[in-house]
Order: C-alpha cells, then structure tokens, then sequence
C-alpha cells in the first residue's frame, strides 16, 4: 500500500452530449447521445489514484440531491476514503455540461454549486489525513483562497505538493502565496497557455512555459500535450519528456486527471518521477478510450498491460 494521496477539490455530476459538432453562436443542434457520470476534476484525480493501488482520502463538499450519494458511493466503492466529503444541506451538488465531438474532444461548462463551499477549515479539519498522506493533490474547481491555503499547509507539513491548475484563471493570474508552495505543477497545452501567454502546442514550447512557469517559485513543471506526450522540467530545471501510447480515442474527458491521479498514486509510492511518468501516460492514454469522466478511470492491471505493450506515439 501506498503512502497516501489526499486530494483536495471538486465533486461533480457530469452531463455528457455526444455532438456532431459543438454549436455555433444561437445555434440549437441535437446531440447523438446523452449520459451521465460521476465526474469533478478532484473526484476523478482521487478515484484514478485509488483504482492505480494508492491510499486514497477525498477532501471535499457534494451537496443535498441524489448525485451527492452515487459521487460518495463511487469513490467509497473504488477503496477511497470519503469521510472528509461533506453534505451541504443548502446547495446542489456540483454539475458539469460536457460536450463530447465525434474526435472525442470536448467542451466543458461547470456550475461548482457545493464545491464553491469548500473552505480553510475543511483543510483544517482533515490535518490527521493529510498528516499520513505523502502528496496533496489540488485543482482549481474549488475556492482559490481554499486552494492556497492548503497548498501552504501542505508544504508546512512536509509534503509534497501537486497543483493540476484546472480551469486556469481566464487572466492567467494565480498568486505567489499558491505557486511558491508548489512541487509539481500539471497544466495542460491550453492552462499552460493561458498561464505564461506562450502558444504551447509543442515540446519546445512547453520548455519555453516551464522555465516561465518555473521562475515564479514552482518546482517541477510538467505539460501534458494529448497525443504529443508530456514534456517540462523538473526541480532542477532539468528537461523531462515521455511520450504518449497509442489508443483509439473515443472521448477526452477526465485523460488529465487520470493521468494526475496516477501519477500522484505511483509517487507516493516511491517510484522515481521519469517512471511515475511513464504510468501515467500511460492511464492518461486509457481514459481517452472510453466515454465519460470516473468510468473511464483504468485500474492497475489494465495500466500495466498498455505499459507491456509499449506502444508509444
Ligand atoms: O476533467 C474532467 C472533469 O472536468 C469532468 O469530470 C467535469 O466534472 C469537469 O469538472
């Protein structure tokens, strides 16, 4: 058993369209398909690291509707602690809009209802949790003045921290107070993007964006680049690049977060950051072949299968 994930953030109840096309401007089209999953990036990262082997805990707010029971009972089913999940008795349940293309991109509208509750004093409160945790997973679904305070008790407690800042700020502003108190930080192309005000949509310009990203006090930078891999730099400024499996892809969604709750699973297990890497790439490629956030989560075995069969981009 691992030595612990906690991981901080969001919970929510996605509504997934499958569309032809995402809608222009006025435009009413009809979707091909309609479902929905368990979803919220927090929720996700905290199932993909459980169902990767780690001990998990789930710090976070549902509200008072029938989502908030399935989302509890998804991750308690997955092996996850979710007793630090609070019921708020007056709000909803955290919901997320996805439209999903036929190349299995998408678009993401989120109301963050509960997961707006989500305050200091919940971090407070689970301290003996994060006390045995080895890595704080944190998102940015949930308040940021949340967000930066327990990215400041986490590194006062020693541990190390990983920020996936998803969404980014649409100003590309996050504070000092946040990034200083950050190990690893886990953009994608577009967060990376909006976060430095470089184009990423390549390796070298992912380097370009680590090293800014890396002069505001963070350490490790990493970029994850869908089908072109992930590349960044770690805390010695040092280029990191793995490359990404081949899959057939269905649907995007929840491939970061796959890839961010496996890669949290495997160093708190001990792993050295080049092979976490590698296992992570590696959920991050399984979660695009299947439809849907947690139920396309890959557990351990179908990981390591992939991972057998080394077929990289
Ligand atoms: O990262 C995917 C997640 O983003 C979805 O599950 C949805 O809830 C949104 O928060």
């Amino acid at each position: 058993m691992s030595d612990g994930v906690l991981v901080i953030g969001s919970l929510s109840l996605d509504m997934v369209f499958g569309v032809p096309y995402n809608p222009a401007r006025g435009e009413t089209i009809k979707a091909n398909s309609f479902q929905t999953f368990v979803g919220g990036k927090g929720n996700n990262q905290a199932l993909a690291a459980a169902k990767a082997g780690a001990r998990v805990a789930m710090i976070g707010r549902v509200g008072n509707d029938q989502y908030a029971d399935l989302i509890i009972a998804t991750l308690e089913e997955a092996g996850a602690d979710a007793s630090l999940v609070y019921k708020d008795p007056d709000v909803g349940t955290g919901l997320a809009n996805i439209y999903v293309d036929p190349q299995g991109d998408n678009s993401i509208v989120i109301a963050t209802r509960s997961n707006e509750n989500l305050s200091p004093q919940d971090v407070d409160n689970g301290i003996e949790t994060m006390r045995k945790s080895k890595i704080v997973v944190l998102q940015l679904e949930v308040p940021l003045a949340t967000v930066t305070y327990a990215a400041q008790v986490g590194k006062r407690e020693g541990k190390l921290v990983l920020l996936n800042p998803a969404p980014a700020p649409q100003d590309g502003n996050l504070p000092d107070e946040l990034l200083k108190n950050v190990d690893l930080f886990v953009p994608n192309e577009t967060e990376a993007t909006l976060l430095t005000g470089i184009t990423v949509n390549s390796r070298e310009s992912a380097l370009r964006a680590a090293a800014k990203l890396q002069a505001k006090g963070i350490g490790t930078v990493l970029i994850t680049l869908g089908e072109k891999g992930v590349a960044g730099l770690d805390q010695n400024k040092k280029e990191i690049y793995s490359p990404a499996f081949s899959v057939g892809v269905k649907d995007t969604t929840a491939a970061g977060d796959a890839f961010v709750g496996a890669l949290a699973a495997r160093l708190s297990n001990g792993d050295q950051l080049s092979e976490a890497l590698r296992y992570a790439c590696a959920a991050g490629a399984l979660a695009t072949t299947k439809m849907g956030a947690a139920a396309s989560l890959p557990d351990k075995n179908e990981i390591e299968k992939l991972m057998l069969s080394s077929i990289t981009v």
